[in-house]
C-alpha cells in the first residue's frame, strides 16, 4: 500500500483506502465542507430550496443539477474570493421529483429540467483559518446559464444552412446549452465547457448523421419533444446540429452572449483544455467520449493578447474562431505485441509508439477550407466525426478529459473505459489501447514533437493501465504496483500547482466507490499513485481543481442507482437520512493549514 509522510510533493497524505462508505472519505489530517447543494439561491430573488415546492422559476436562480466540470477564477479587489464557475450536467428526474411519472413528465417539471440544466457561475469566499470555503449568494457576477439562455454560434459553420431552424433563420442563434460534462479554463480568462451526450435530448431521429452521434428514432426519455418542438428532429431537423459544441462563458461579464465555437468541431466533447504556443496561440485539446471514437486539436491562427480592456477581452473571445482542427491517429511500435489482456507487456517494455495529427479543415477570416475528400468545410466542423472516420483516425477507449501539463507540456488524456473492444464485429485492442472486453481503461501520455503545441507529430506512451494493481494487465507508469492504489475508469484529469496529476473516475469497476487521486508524472515517485478521496453512493467523481491548500470536487449523481427514487434514496448524503439527495460541491483542505500533501 502507498505510504504517508513520503511521495512527491503535493502528494504526502494517508491514501484513502478503497471502500463504500455513503460519505466523501478524505485522508487524515483533512477536513471537508459542503461548499453549495443543487438549488442554493446564487441570485437576487431566488427563494431558498424546497423540493417539495420547486418551480422553474426557482430553480433558475438556484445552482443547478449534477454538477460536473469545475473552475475557480481569481477575483482581484475581493480579499479571499473566487469565482466558481460549474457544469451542469444533466438532470435525474426520478431523483429531484416525488412521484414523478416517467411516462408522463408535467410541463413545470420539464421546464424545471431545463432551468436545472447549463452553467453556475458563483463567488464563493474562503474561511480566512481554514480551507472552508461558502457561496456568496447575490453577488453581482452570479449568474445562470439553461437550456433557455440565448448563445451565439461563432466560427466557420455559424450562418451555415446546416444550422438554420424555423426559429433561427439566421443559423447563429441558440437557446441553451446541454449536458456539458468537462470544460477548460483559458490564460484569457474565460471558461470552456463541452457538450457532450447532447443526442439523448432529441427524439425521432432517422438521419446517417444523427446515427452517428448516437440520436435514435421514437420518443426521448425525458419526453422534452412533447413541449418544445425544436427537441423534436422530425419537425426541427436541425436542431440537433446547434448542439455538441465547446462553448465559451466569460465570467467576468454577466451580461455577455455566451458564444459556440464550431471551429473546434461538434462531437461529444468532454471537454476542452488550452495550451498557448510559443507566439501566443491557443491550441485546444478534446475528447470525443464514444467507445471507439477520436480525440482532436485546435491550432488557432490568432495570438492571445494581454490585459482587461473590452477590446482585449473581445478579441481573445475570438481566438477560437480560426484556425485548424485536427483528429489524431496513433501508431503502435511493438509489432508482437499481446494485446489480449494476459498482461504481458510489449517486447520493448512500454506501451508507446508515434502519431500525427490530420488536419479536417481551416477557418480564416475569409472564409474555411477542407481537408477531407468529399466533405465541404461546413460538414467537416458539423459532423467532425464523418471527417475523423474518412481520414482513418485512431479508434479509442472513450477518451474524455484531456489536458496538458502546465509544467512539462506533456498531454494526458484519460481513456476511460471500452466494454465492446474485440467483440465481434469491433476494432480489436492495439497499443494504444491494448486491452479487449476493457473494464478499467488507461492514462495515455503524448509529447508534442519539440514539445511544441502546435506540432504536427507527436510521441505517445501509455502513463497508466488501470485496474486492481494486482492483475498483471495493469501498469503505473514503472512504478513498484504493491506501493499503488487500485484505480478504474479514469474520467477527469487535473494538475496541482506541483505538476502532479490529478485523476477522478467514473464508474469504478472493481466493487468500492468512485474517488480521486493524485500522481507525481515526473521524477523517483512517477507512476506512484495514491486515492485521495472516495465518493457516497451512486456518486462520480467530477470537477476536480486543486489548489496549494484546497481542493474542490464536483459529487455528481449521488444516490443515482438502479431503481432509486426520491421515495426510495439510495444514498443519505449530503444532509442525512430523510433528506433528498442533492448533487453537491465539495471542499477539502488540511486541518493544521499546511499546504495540500506537502
Ligand atoms: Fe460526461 Fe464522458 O463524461
Ligand atoms: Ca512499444
Ligand atoms: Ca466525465
Ligand atoms: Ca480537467
Amino acid at each position: 500500500k502507498p505510504s504517508a509522510g513520503k511521495g512527491a510533493r503535493g502528494l504526502r497524505f494517508s491514501p484513502v483506502a478503497p471502500n463504500t462508505n455513503d460519505a466523501v472519505t478524505v485522508p487524515e489530517g483533512y477536513g471537508q465542507n459542503v461548499v453549495i447543494r443543487w438549488g442554493e439561491p446564487i441570485l437576487r430573488g431566488a427563494p431558498a430550496f424546497d423540493p417539495e415546492k420547486q418551480s422553474a422559476r426557482a430553480q433558475a436562480g438556484q445552482f443547478g443539477y449534477n454538477n460536473d466540470f469545475l473552475a475557480l477564477l481569481p477575483l482581484p479587489g475581493e480579499r479571499g474570493r473566487q469565482i466558481l464557475v460549474a457544469n451542469h450536467e444533466y438532470t435525474d428526474e426520478v431523483l429531484m421529483f416525488r412521484g414523478y411519472d416517467p411516462e408522463n413528465p408535467t410541463r413545470e417539471q420539464v421546464e424545471i429540467a431545463w432551468a436545472a440544466h447549463g452553467l453556475s457561475a458563483v463567488v464563493v469566499e474562503g474561511e480566512r483559518r481554514t480551507g472552508k470555503l461558502v457561496a456568496v449568494p447575490r453577488h453581482p457576477l452570479n449568474r445562470r446559464v439553461t437550456a433557455t439562455t440565448e448563445f451565439r454560434l461563432t466560427g466557420p459553420a455559424a450562418g451555415s444552412d446546416l444550422l438554420k431552424t424555423s426559429a433561427d433563420p439566421s443559423g447563429t442563434k441558440v437557446l441553451g446549452t446541454l449536458n456539458n460534462c468537462s470544460g477548460g479554463t483559458t490564460p484569457w480568462g474565460t471558461t470552456l465547457h463541452g457538450e457532450e451526450n447532447f443526442n439523448q435530448y432529441f427524439a425521432n431521429a432517422s438521419r446517417a448523421t444523427d446515427k452517428r452521434y448516437g440520436l435514435g428514432g421514437g420518443a426521448t426519455e425525458r419526453k422534452w419533444e412533447r413541449f418544445d418542438k425544436r427537441f423534436d428532429v422530425a419537425q426541427e431537423p436541425n436542431e440537433p446540429h446547434r448542439f455538441g459544441y465547446v462553448v465559451e462563458l466569460d465570467p467576468y461579464d454577466p451580461s455577455s452572449t455566451p458564444r459556440k465555437h464550431t471551429a473546434l468541431g461538434r462531437f461529444k466533447h468532454e471537454g476542452a483544455t488550452v495550451r498557448l504556443t510559443e507566439d501566443g496561440r491557443p491550441v485546444v485539446y478534446s475528447g470525443d467520449d464514444e467507445r471507439f471514437d477520436y480525440f482532436y486539436k485546435f491550432v488557432g491562427s490568432k495570438r492571445m493578447k494581454k490585459g482587461s480592456s473590452r477590446a482585449v477581452r473581445e478579441h481573445n473571445l475570438s481566438l477560437l474562431d480560426e484556425g485548424t482542427l485536427y483528429v489524431a491517429r496513433l501508431t503502435g511500435d511493438s509489432p508482437s505485441i499481446e494485446i489480449d489482456g494476459t498482461g504481458k507487456l510489449p517486447a520493448d517494455g512500454e506501451f508507446d509508439g508515434s502519431g500525427e495529427w490530420i488536419p479536417l479543415a481551416t477557418a480564416t477570416a475569409d472564409g474555411a477550407v477542407s481537408h477531407v475528400e468529399g466533405m465541404t468545410a461546413e460538414e467537416v466542423f458539423v459532423f467532425t466525426r464523418l471527417a475523423g472516420d474518412k481520414v482513418g483516425a485512431t479508434k479509442m477507449d472513450r477518451p474524455e478529459d484531456i489536458e496538458p501539463n502546465p509544467h512539462t507540456g506533456k498531454v494526458y488524456v484519460a481513456l476511460t473505459n471500452n466494454s465492446n473492444r474485440g467483440k465481434a464485429g469491433y476494432a480489436g485492442a492495439d497499443e494504444a489501447n491494448p486491452r479487449n472486453l476493457n473494464k478499467h481503461g488507461q492514462v495515455l501520455e503524448l509529447t508534442e514533437r519539440w514539445n511544441r503545441a502546435d506540432s504536427r507529430r507527436f510521441a505517445w506512451s501509455l502513463f497508466l493501465v488501470a485496474g486492481d494493481p494486482n492483475d498483471p494487465a495493469t501498469y503505473f507508469a514503472g512504478f513498484p504496483k504493491d506501493q499503488v492504489s487500485p484505480i478504474s475508469c479514469p474520467d477527469n484529469v487535473a494538475f496541482d500547482p506541483h505538476g502532479n496529476l490529478w485523476i477522478s473516475t467514473d464508474g469504478n469497476q472493481l466493487g468500492s466507490h468512485d474517488g480521486l487521486f493524485g500522481v507525481a508524472t515526473r521524477g523517483a515517485r512517477r507512476g506512484e499513485l495514491k486515492q485521495f478521496a472516495t465518493m457516497p453512493n451512486g456518486a462520480e467523481t467530477c470537477g476536480p481543481v486543486i489548489q496549494d491548500r484546497r481542493v474542490l470536487v464536483a459529487v455528481q449523481h449521488p444516490g443515482e442507482i438502479d431503481g432509486a427514487s426520491v421515495e426510495k434514496p439510495a444514498s443519505a448524503w449530503p444532509d442525512g437520512p430523510g433528506k433528498i439527495v442533492r448533487p453537491s460541491v465539495v471542499a477539502v483542505w488540511r486541518k493544521d493549514g499546511g499546504d495540500i500533501g506537502v
